[in-house]
């Protein structure tokens, strides 16, 4: 009988540390393994209880320090939980130490999860082979028997043999390689700091690599050989990076040496393995020729993301999953925040902006949680990684960064991490360091648990009489079905607020208070013309005016858009769609906010305005609605005519300008518009007479490939080359172009090749799904396929993870029927009750709700209006 019925394992044993030694063969996909656990009681007990699973156990011993005797002893196993128990041979006496050495064998695994292997082709068309780890959240105990919970802390050792044409990685420097007498080699690491289980990592595949020091950290880039040349832009920008994380948390990175590897098939976008940092090839390498400046950017956030988490994350690492966001939180606040300050050009905070949009709509949800909230199950651990872990947890940070200034929000963080090192904390332990910076004169932590034990998110309504300004709040919510509209009076939020207005005297003022009561009023000094509140949008709230003032600030934009910066002019876009959708404002007047758009310069205000109309086109097109699409198209189009003139098809520009010319001249060649199509096309029969060696202007590229995917001749030479070439960001353009096709049988082709891996990497399948579904004529095949594969896209990317979470998204988020509502809500029914749980499942039936609504209440005055 299994002597533990808990999911957590006990706490009377505690490992101090791990052993390891692997002999992986990778044609074979086996492994053999030892580890030999280093272990403390802290009470007395008889069993030692820990994680394992499909381990083939083939012998265990055990030795206590004083006997010193070794003893085999029998192992217990647990699948349900993956665990494993060993009974004692003697009482394990509180405070004293022993040794328990496990002999196992595996396979190694074909999914993304635990320690997986891969065979790719290279450039001379041979068949090789690769492995690697993911271990977080719960995979280590796949690859080696362990304590896999996040607070068990210890060392490791790691001792891996390969073949001799192989290179072999993991955390630490390596101590020593020694050749055997059968030829293959064994490489032994150094031992590592302390650390959790879902951190310890290990690569074994043919790699090169570039390498700098950077005050006694070696920092190598590492890739497949022929992928070498495009190392160069990760490692400058990881140098950079190094030394601005250090200098800004004042502790030194731990580890001798930093490796980042580009691993040819991998699920997430990258991990952060301490010393170890794992990257999707695209989100590492960067190609002179074919990267666009969103690529560059790309790498260059997800490079500062893992680069933050050995601070946040690695040195001091969350108790538990519920705080994950901790975790995500942290390191996605430190990536927007570093690249603003060491490549201020790149302008990520129009990513951060965008990314605040997004979150809060899925945060508005009935289907949305609080970001600390308990999980359990491993399906409830993997949903924890999604967007409001990650961007929610990120935008709390910035609100109290904008809150309590630089200096002190600085300081706070620094005291955490000295204070915590090495060790493992809950979200009061953050907070805890925040209060004892700012001597409570702030009481940090009660004002921001109103922000991570609720869900959701504040409305703030504002209304403007004489000097006095009437401000309330209550929950936004999106759902306005009064019978579903929960018990939503309770939430009260602790709001740092901010306003920019213009006096009579056109002076420009900013003010800030704060609102911990439902409703208030704020003197204003005078009567001023208009006023905007949470500047900047670093607010996590959206804010709703009394018609007057609305009006203010539609005129304003109209007279002078330039005294409200583009984040306030993104803002208030976003706000007034969103408050629209909820039937607060009426449509017209979002369409007449955005009038003022053939004057605007920047780029954040242009691509919301085509995400809100794009939502809204992509509805109106499902529904089978033509002719109202195309009158919405003329309609946005007309406005940013003069923008997209202005365009040329080149790379010059600022980062954000040559992302405006992406969106805008996509925009233009989808729907047609100004001859974009003619040009387009010009460069694409180019392209193809040079048989695809002409270097095309790499921001535009997606918009070329996509109407030259439009033939028949031109996706099949775009497939050969998509087969043929060797840059990822490239592959990425033209995969984006195949998906797009108007031709069912090709986009079937693409979803059904993705699955099985070859030609297309399974890695890319949500995304080629999520493409597929976009657009009309491949919407319900992308459902049908994801219907029809359900159990194999579970078995490649376990239920909950982001992966799933994206392809149940994709595949339904543009259903707008009640027929197809119960359809979807009917399949997932169908399937076991933890997938009909599912968070995600939830997420897609409110949205299919929400559209539904959404037409009925606006196709109307859509209809009359455009
Ligand atoms: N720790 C995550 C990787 C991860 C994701 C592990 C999901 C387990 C489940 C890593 O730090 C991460 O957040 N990666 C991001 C990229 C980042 C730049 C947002 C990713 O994979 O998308
Ligand atoms: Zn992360």
């Amino acid at each position: 009988l299994f002597p533990w019925a808990q999911v957590r394992l006990p706490t009377a044993i505690m490992p101090l540390h791990y052993e390891l030694s692997l002999h992986p063969n990778l044609t074979t996909m086996t492994f053999k393994g030892s580890v030999t656990l280093s272990l403390q009681a802290l009470q007395a007990t008889w069993n030692i209880i820990l994680h394992s699973t499909g381990h083939n156990i083939s012998r265990v011993t055990f030795m206590s320090a004083v006997s010193s005797q070794e003893k085999q002893v029998e192992v217990l196993e647990y699948p349900f939980h993956e665990q494993i128990a060993i009974v004692a041979p003697e009482a394990l006496l509180k405070g004293h130490n022993y040794t328990l050495k496990i002999e196992y064998s595996a396979n190694i695994s074909s999914s993304y999860y635990g320690f997986y292997g891969i065979s790719y082709t290279d450039e001379h068309n041979e068949k090789k082979y690769f492995a690697a780890t993911q271990f977080e959240p719960l995979a280590a105990r796949s690859a080696f028997p362990c304590f896999d919970e996040p607070a068990f802390k210890a060392t490791y050792t790691v001792k891996i043999i390969r073949e001799e044409n192989y290179t072999a990685l993991s955390n630490m420097p390596k101590k020593s390689s020694v050749t055997m007498k059968d030829g293959l080699v064994q490489d032994e690491f150094f031992e590592s700091v302390k650390m959790s289980t879902y951190l310890v990592a290990f690569i074994v595949g043919e790699m090169k690599n570039l390498s700098q020091d950077v005050n006694g950290t070696l920092v190598s880039i590492y890739s497949i050989p022929e992928k070498i040349g495009q190392v160069h832009h990760a490692l400058e920008t990881t140098v950079k990076l190094l030394e601005f994380f250090q200098n800004y948390f004042e502790i030194q990175y731990s580890l001798k040496k930093l490796d980042l590897v580009a691993i040819p098939d991998f699920e997430a976008g990258a991990m952060e393995n301490w010393g170890l940092l794992t990257f999707r090839e695209e989100t590492l390498l960067y190609d002179n020729n074919t990267s666009s400046a969103a690529d560059r950017k790309l790498v260059t956030k997800v490079i500062a993301h893992e680069l933050a988490h050995q601070w946040f994350g690695n040195l001091v690492t969350m108790q538990w999953w519920n705080d994950l966001w901790l975790n995500e939180g942290l390191a996605t606040f430190m990536e927007y925040f570093s690249l603003e300050k060491i490549f201020q050009k790149l302008s990520s905070y129009e990513d951060f902006l965008d990314a605040r949009f997004k979150t809060m709509k899925k945060d508005s949800l009935n289907s949305s949680h609080p970001i600390s909230s308990s999980v359990q199950s491993s399906e409830q651990i993997e949903e924890m990684f999604d967007a409001l872990s990650y961007f929610k947890g990120a935008s709390l940070l910035l609100m109290l960064k904008t809150y309590l200034g630089e200096d002190v929000f600085q300081r706070a963080l620094v005291l955490y991490l000295q204070k915590h090192s090495y060790a493992s904390i809950q979200s009061d332990d953050l907070w805890d360091s925040f209060n004892e910076v700012t001597n409570k004169t702030v009481d940090v932590k009660k004002m921001m648990k109103t922000w991570t034990l609720q869900k959701g998110f504040p409305l703030v309504t504002v209304q403007r009489k004489g000097k006095e300004l009437l401000i309330q709040q209550e929950r936004f919510f999106l759902n306005m079905k009064p019978e579903i509209q929960p018990s939503d009076a309770s939430y009260l939020w602790h709001i740092p607020l901010s306003f920019v207005t213009e006096g009579r005297n056109y002076s420009k003022q900013q003010l800030v208070s704060f609102l911990d009561k439902k409703s208030d009023v704020i003197n204003l000094t005078e009567e001023v013309q208009w006023i905007k509140v949470n500047t900047n949008m670093t607010g996590y709230y959206i804010v709703h005016y009394a018609d007057d003032d609305w009006n203010a600030l539609i005129k304003q934009l109209k007279i002078n858009p330039y005294v409200l910066s583009d984040k306030d002019r993104a803002n208030l876009i976003n706000n007034i769609f969103e408050l629209a959708g909820l039937g607060k404002v009426p449509l017209q007047k979002a369409f007449d906010l955005i009038g003022y758009l053939g004057n605007e310069t920047h780029t954040a205000p242009i691509t919301e305005t085509l995400f809100q109309t794009g939502l809204i086109y992509n509805l109106l097109e499902k529904l089978g609605y033509m002719d109202l699409a195309s009158r919405l198209v003329a309609r946005v189009s007309k406005l940013l005519q003069s923008q997209i003139q202005q365009q040329n098809w080149t790379d010059d520009g600022s980062p954000s300008a040559r992302e405006l010319r992406s969106a805008l001249l996509e925009f233009a060649c989808v729907h047609n518009l100004e001859n974009c199509s003619t040009t387009a096309l010009k460069l694409f029969d180019e392209w193809v007479a040079s048989n695809g060696t002409l270097s095309l202007p790499t921001d535009v590229m997606t918009a070329v490939f996509k109407v030259g995917a439009r033939t028949e001749s031109g996706w099949s030479f775009l497939l050969s080359k998509y087969i043929s070439i060797g840059s990822e960001a490239e592959k990425n353009k033209i995969l984006e172009a195949l998906a797009s096709s108007e031709d069912v049988r090709k986009l079937y082709w693409l979803m059904k090749t993705s699955l099985s891996g070859d030609t297309i990497r399974t890695q890319k399948l949500s995304f080629v799904i999520r493409t597929v579904g976009r657009h009309f004529p491949g919407h319900l095949l992308a459902w049908d396929f994801v219907k029809e594969n359900w159990n194999k896209l579970v078995q490649k990317f376990h239920l909950g993870s982001y992966t799933i979470q994206s392809i149940v998204a994709g595949s339904t988020h543009l259903f707008s029927t009640k027929a197809h509502l119960s359809e979807v809500q009917a399949f997932f029914e169908n399937q076991s009750e933890a997938t009909f749980q599912l968070r995600c499942v939830q997420e897609a039936l409110e949205v299919i709700q929400l559209n539904i609504q959404w037409m009925e209440k606006n196709l109307q005055t859509l209809t009359w209006w455009l």
